[in-house]
């Protein structure tokens, strides 16, 4: 693994209650919520060397496919890190976790094949950087694998999202905003987008503000 110094501390991300209710609630949404389809839909067809960013507590890497010849999954957040240490064990591929921000990622450039990021876009400091952070480690051709939730289709949803964005929902949710547009932020990075596909999650019952999500594959512009 390609490792380099960072200029964000070890634990950039300090929300021990939110991960801990995380890691009890991102069990449940994956076998009751149809969460878990999505991840093995977004990292199917992966190969070769893969960089996570904001890996949580590691429920993607059950899903890597054995093409995959290592993962580098970087989480800032040390309780939800050392849970991804434990999931890393029980990977089929080799998944090394790393401390880290995605607007200041700890490895070289144009290292990886791919990146994976899922429900993450939502939480970093700096979404224009995270994803020129993005880019720089990917080779030219590399895809961006996401799944991540963000702005509604209807108005009343997106005032509810930006008032919510505003006051308590970043405070009870680990720093989270519903309003962000993951796949516009995505194309003004400079990635064509490939595909993607709208959906909700929960797939069934209540909707909430951070139901509206959009799953896809987007490639960094050149050629390998
Ligand atoms: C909702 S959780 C999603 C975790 C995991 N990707 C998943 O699919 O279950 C959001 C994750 O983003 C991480 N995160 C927050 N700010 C970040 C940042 N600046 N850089 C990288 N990860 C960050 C959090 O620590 C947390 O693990």
């Amino acid at each position: 693994m390609a490792l380099r110094r960072s200029k964000f501390p070890r634990d950039a991300v300090h929300h021990p209650l939110f991960a801990r209710v995380y890691a009890r609630l991102s069990v449940a949404a994956d076998l009751r919520g149809g969460v878990a389809a999505y991840r093995e839909e977004l990292l199917a067809g992966l190969s070769g060397r893969v960089i996570e960013i904001g890996a949580g507590n590691g429920l993607n890497f059950a899903h890597y496919p054995s093409a995959v010849s290592e993962v580098v999954a970087i989480e800032p957040e040390r309780s939800l890190r050392r849970l991804a240490a434990q999931a890393a064990l029980d990977a089929d591929v080799p998944v090394d976790v790393v401390p880290g921000a995605a607007e200041a990622l700890p490895v070289k450039g144009e290292a990886y094949d791919a990146a994976v990021v899922s429900l993450v876009l939502c939480s970093v400091r700096n979404l224009p950087r995270a994803l020129a952070e993005i880019s720089r480690v990917l080779r030219p051709g590399g895809e961006l694998r996401f799944f991540e939730h963000g702005i509604g289709e209807s108005r009343s949803l997106v005032v509810t999202q930006r008032a919510l964005d505003r006051t308590v929902w970043p405070l009870l949710f680990g720093g989270c905003h519903t309003a962000r547009d993951p796949l516009a932020a995505i194309a003004a990075a400079g990635f064509g987008i490939e595909r993607h596909r709208r959906l909700s999650v929960p797939k069934k019952g209540l909707r909430l503000p951070s139901s509206p999500c959009v799953l896809g594959v987007a490639r960094k512009p050149g050629t390998f």
